[in-house]
């Protein structure tokens, strides 16, 4: 195929170039914001007296009818072209001739680029958000069906004070709530259009980048022609959210595989969202959140990759820009794919109550509640504690509960131990007694749900 820049040169070039420069295999997924982009520049063109009012009809027709037609998967995208820009424009002039050539006027690859990525990345806010408030949702309904399902929460894994399973699933919904946040403000700040910056330094046509701007919804204009060809900070940004937000995941994750253990069983995960050995009959494995948990680093590996490429380019386009969109695509992609399955394989795990409460238990997570016992009798608390740390040795000695202990064996500790002990050490009133703002008491744990489900109500209105 001819180059368009062939006039410029007198070789063709060689196979191997053009295989390593295209990008089309992967940035012909952005053909929408291409075909929407050059809407608005030609509809722009005209207005200016640019391009005449024909021109801009048939480049409208011509783009639409590609558009429908890659949608319906009458066009393929075949090799020969350099990237998506080009597959577009050239198939458009060879379907309407000199007005397809005018469809450039004013603008370059570097402007389009820019602009696609954008509306691209600003598309994808929004999906992986619906996705991450659907997780929520999920959150929020089995929180209210566990507000009472009490169990050891843990530091340094080691069993540590009473919470119960709705405690812990809130701790989660704050995650994404910020992971939410931190999206909107990366939209927020990339919500400015590059269109009109030209190759690098604008151009000398009056073009009207406030209308374009307009046409494809941005909030702004971008006010430097050089930075708006070189930006991709949004993509940095971007997969840093996005990085974080795997965190998050990663660690649920790892939390669900631990459970679904039999030395936990705390969880059981469905058959559908459970995956068998080849050679061992008994297993029932937890991929789904390994391959989470594994998938995060994949896109750790994005946000590097960015940071990495960008840091010695000097302004404004270098070809090695066009190494960042398999970069983002993969984290967008891996995102949404992990929070599709995460959210139904959640919603379908069976709760195994009698052995969180049985653990609970077992591991003296209300000694800190008995030292508290002790100050209300009016005992100093690091006096308290070391009393207790006594009785918690002298009844792990014994392999006994605190609570088994004889009102006798209280005493033989501190004096001022009495009946009521019983009840204060109870893990129900250990956890009643937790009503302090963001603890685990079920009352508390339900304004927490009420906090998200509030937020959840405020993001979707937006939409
Ligand atoms: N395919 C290129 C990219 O993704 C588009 C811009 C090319 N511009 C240029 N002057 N070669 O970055």
């Amino acid at each position: 195929m001819t180059k368009m820049w062939a006039g410029r040169f007198s070789k063709e070039a060689d196979s191997k170039l053009d295989s390593f420069n295209t990008s089309l295999p992967f940035d012909c997924r952005m053909y929408k914001q291409d075909i929407e982009g050059s809407l608005a520049h030609s509809e722009m063109l005209a207005k200016q007296g640019i391009i005449s009012n024909q021109d801009k009809e048939d480049i409208h027709k011509g783009l639409q009818e590609i558009l429908e037609e890659i949608e319906q998967g009458t066009i393929t995208f075949e090799d020969g072209y350099e990237d998506i820009h080009m597959f577009i424009e050239e198939t458009l002039t060879n379907r309407i001739g000199d007005a397809g050539k005018r469809l450039h006027t004013a603008r370059s690859r570097n402007d389009q680029v820019a602009l696609d990525m954008r509306l691209y990345v600003k598309e994808e806010i929004k999906n992986i958000k619906a996705l991450l408030l659907q997780f929520m949702k999920t959150l929020c309904q089995h929180a209210q069906m566990n507000l009472d399902t009490i169990m050891p929460g843990y530091t340094h894994l080691q069993r540590a004070q009473p919470i119960t399973l709705a405690h812990w699933m809130m701790a989660y919904a704050n995650m994404f709530k910020r992971d939410i946040k931190r999206l909107e403000n990366t939209y927020d700040l990339m919500n400015e259009c590059p269109l009109g910056s030209g190759a690098l330094a604008t151009t000398t046509y009056e073009i009207d980048r406030n209308m374009t701007s307009d046409l494809l919804g941005f909030s702004s204009v971008m006010d430097n022609s050089l930075d708006g060809v070189s930006d991709r900070d949004y993509c940095i940004e971007l997969c840093s959210d996005l990085s974080i937000l795997m965190m998050h995941l990663s660690r649920l994750s790892e939390e669900i595989i631990q459970w679904c253990s039999l030395e936990f069983h705390f969880l059981e995960l469905d058959d559908a969202y459970s995956t068998g050995s080849s050679i061992m009959p008994q297993k029932k494995n937890p991929d789904i959140c390994e391959l989470i948990r594994g998938k995060t680093g994949r896109v750790y590996g994005s946000l590097f990759m960015l940071l990495t490429m960008l840091k010695g380019l000097p302004l404004a386009y270098n070809k090695d820009m066009q190494e960042d969109k398999e970069a983002v695509f993969d984290a967008i992609d891996t995102v949404k794919q992990c929070l599709e399955i995460i959210n139904p394989m959640f919603d379908t795990l069976t709760v195994c109550k009698e052995t969180m409460a049985h653990s609970a238990l077992h591991g003296y997570i209300n000694a800190t509640d008995c030292a508290d016992y002790l100050v209300k009798k009016g005992m100093p608390f690091r006096d308290a504690y070391h009393v207790v740390g006594k009785l918690v040795g002298y009844c792990s000695k014994q392999g006994k509960a605190l609570n088994d202990c004889s009102l006798e064996e209280f005493k033989e500790f501190d004096s001022s131990f009495d009946e009521d002990v019983y009840v204060a050490l109870d893990l129900k009133t250990c956890l009643l007694q937790r009503k302090a703002l963001g603890g685990p008491s079920p009352e508390e744990v339900l304004r927490q749900i009420h906090v998200i489900e509030e937020f959840i109500k405020g993001c979707d209105d937006c939409e």
